[in-house]
């Protein structure tokens, strides 16, 4: 706990002001949106693709994960319910979120997905679920998603990437929000610029969802590609 002090005075004093996109849940959880509502559009614990990003941690054996966005904190509860033993942290933008799961007794910070307030190589899994299509792009997200992760990225989509990238925003509630549908092949080329990819795998989930894995360059790599029974797709820097 004296840990989690220290670290929140390091690293939560140079917020940036979020944008208007990013208000959303801050303006309308708990005036036009009540918390069991967005609880149940979230969906829980059960949910397909939160047991398979379980699975996958367990799997892996992978020892540390930071929840960005961690919503109502549902990932932390299932880990919980599966006995998982791994080291978590949230990071949420919405300040009203933070403060409920700091009053669950939950490790939690204020952050911005794009600017996490991290060293390189912090956590061993970074993991984003249903954020990117509500962002204005994904590649300031994704980029630092990979400078804070040290073996995975895990990027679980709501809405699949498609051919053709469609910047999708309206004012929901009055409030401004995207739900974008990105192009799958723009998303490739982009991780695979960036030196720190090693592979990445895309994980179908159901007719709504799709896993985005991407792995990293790390000294435990063999390890993972003897233990995993999937295809890997392999990094292909010509592309
Ligand atoms: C659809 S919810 C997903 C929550 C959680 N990942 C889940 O699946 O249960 C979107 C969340 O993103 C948060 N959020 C929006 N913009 C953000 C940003 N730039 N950085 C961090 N969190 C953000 C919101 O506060 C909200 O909790």
């Amino acid at each position: 706990m004296r840990n989690l002090s220290c670290f929140l005075l390091l690293f939560c004093g140079d917020l940036h002001p979020a944008e208007e996109y990013e208000l959303w849940w801050e303006k309308n959880i708990n005036n036009t949106l009540s918390i069991s509502t967005f609880d149940e559009w979230l969906g829980d614990i059960h949910s397909t693709s939160r047991v398979l990003m379980r699975r996958h941690v367990q799997k892996m054996g992978y020892r540390s994960i930071v929840d960005v966005p961690a919503g109502l904190c549902t990932d932390y509860f299932g880990f919980k319910h599966d006995g998982i033993a791994i080291e978590y942290l949230g990071v949420d933008i919405t300040p009203k979120l933070v403060a409920r799961g700091l009053n669950q007794g939950i490790p939690i910070i204020e952050g911005d997905i794009k600017s996490l307030p991290f060293p390189d190589n912090r956590y061993e899994v970074c993991y984003a679920r249903h954020i990117l299509e509500h962002l204005n792009g994904y590649e300031e997200a994704i980029s630092d998603l990979i400078r804070v992760a040290s073996r995975e990225v895990f990027i679980t989509f709501f809405i699949h990437p498609q051919e053709k990238e469609v910047i999708n925003s309206s004012y929901s509630f009055g409030q401004l929000l995207y739900g974008n549908t990105y192009s799958k092949s723009n998303i490739e080329k982009f991780i695979l610029s960036n030196p720190k990819t090693s592979d990445f795998e895309w994980e179908y989930v159901d007719g709504r969802e799709i896993i985005l894995h991407i792995y990293l360059n790390s000294a435990n790599l063999v390890e993972w590609r003897i233990y995993r029974d999937k295809t890997v797709i392999r990094a292909d820097r010509s592309l």
